[in-house]
């Protein structure tokens, strides 16, 4: 038997959301009369958007013919795809971003989950806390999380409670890495750019990369918040940025994604002397990866014609109309809530100080809504719950007429 690494030795139970499916199958098993209002996991539920649909059927065609038949694609993506993404990403922001600093990937899960590779064994990792569980994991997963006992020893936690308005506070100590998400998934709070440029600012004076995760910056209505961490001087020596087609475009089942990884980003080598982070991702990619399916990024590009535009805001419009039901509801009972504007997820308190665990299954065994218990987020989740937006109006609707059973 080969010996397996000890990240995976110590990596706990279940990823969040297959412990939420896991719990609502065998609800469903018992009961399977009842209807479930699923609110859980950010997952989309409109189809397709139909410009995005003609460019999947019209890419399936162009596989049928010699002429306009693709096979293996360019490692980091084709220069189509990558060149709407920054007109519409960055140039739209007064941001320049070159062609080269873009790679094209899977879906932001897997970028986010990547990325650490790149960095050193000891390399110190500072989470938001509550944060999105995949930061957390891989890094545990690569062995860098240290012990885990509740919380990983190794990992800095930052927390975000409503006294802090959800916003980070600077580590206390000197860090390497930093994951920020920004609107934040899961308490749907926003960073404007005074909070951001302080992150800038505390990342270049410590030598840390920040690991941006922009995959909801479609949810942001608000003119002067930020879409970009590349919006504020001095974040292309510092930070990398995850784009995601999943909640913009309803990529979640689709995949695709991209990161910047800015020319000017470097790492340090054991010498001492400098290496770009941007060549280093791109050699990764060009050993692990052969790329996203042409056909999908032909349909990714179509989400930025001026149809797919138009059709791809009409269904974020839609999921934000969910959004600000939920928000009006539980803000209606009282709940003390953060996020639903510029943002799909709302992040409440529980009810009558429930874990967050009980309430989900009071939530789930009385009134059969699914959300997402805040413990699964972090520590600081405890006595927390997160509802997404991302279901249909319907459900949402049924749902919100019945949540206030349970308190
Ligand atoms: C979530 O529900 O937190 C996200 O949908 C998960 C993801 O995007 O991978």
């Amino acid at each position: 038997m080969a010996l397996i690494h000890s990240g995976f030795e110590i990596i706990p139970g279940a990823y969040l959301f297959s412990e939420v499916a896991a719990r609502v199958k065998r609800f469903q098993q018992a009961n399977p009369e009842r209807e479930i209002l699923r609110l859980g996991i950010g997952d989309v539920t409109r189809p397709l958007a139909p410009a995005i649909i003609q460019a999947l059927h019209q890419a399936v065609d162009d596989m049928a013919s010699a002429e306009s038949f693709h096979g293996y694609g360019p490692d980091c993506g084709y220069d189509f795809l990558i060149d709407s993404i920054i007109e519409n990403n960055y140039t739209a922001y007064g941001v320049r971003i070159q062609q080269d600093e873009i790679l094209i990937s899977d879906g932001s899960k897997s970028d986010c989950a990547n990325i650490q590779e790149l960095f050193s064994e000891d390399a110190v990792v500072a989470v938001t806390d509550p944060v999105y569980p995949v930061y957390v994991d891989s890094n545990a997963m690569a062995g860098r999380a240290g012990s885990f006992d509740g919380v990983w020893s190794n990992i800095v936690y930052l927390p975000c409670r409503a006294e802090n308005g959800f916003m980070p506070p600077l580590p206390d100590r000197h860090v390497d890495l930093i994951y920020l998400c920004s609107p934040n998934n899961p308490t749907g709070s926003v960073m404007d750019k005074g909070e951001l440029k302080k992150w800038v600012d505390y990342a270049l004076e410590n030598d840390s990369v920040i690991l941006f995760d922009a995959a909801y910056r479609a949810y942001i209505s608000s003119a002067d918040l930020p879409r970009t961490i590349y919006e504020i001087p001095g974040a292309d020596r510092c930070a990398i940025e995850f784009g995601s087609f999943s909640k913009n475009a309803g990529f979640t089942g689709t995949r695709c994604s991209w990161l910047v990884v800015p020319k000017a980003l470097m790492g340090r080598k054991q010498d001492g002397s400098q290496v770009s982070l941007n060549e280093l991702y791109r050699r990764r990619q060009s050993s692990k990866f052969n790329g996203t399916a042409y056909i999908i990024q032909r349909a990714a590009a179509a989400a930025y014609s001026p149809e797919g535009l138009k059709q791809t805001r009409a269904q974020v419009a839609g999921y934000m109309a969910n959004a600000q039901l939920i928000l009006e509801t539980l803000e209606g009972m009282g709940m003390v809530c953060s996020g639903g504007t510029d943002s799909p997820y709302v992040w409440y308190k529980t009810p009558g100080g429930m874990d967050s665990w009980q309430y989900f299954d009071r939530l789930l065994n009385e009134v059969g809504i699914v959300g997402t218990p805040g413990a699964g987020f972090g520590p600081c989740g405890e006595g927390y719950f997160r509802l997404t937006a991302f279901g249909s109006p319907e459900d949402t609707k049924k749902a919100m007429d019945l949540i206030g059973k349970v308190l």
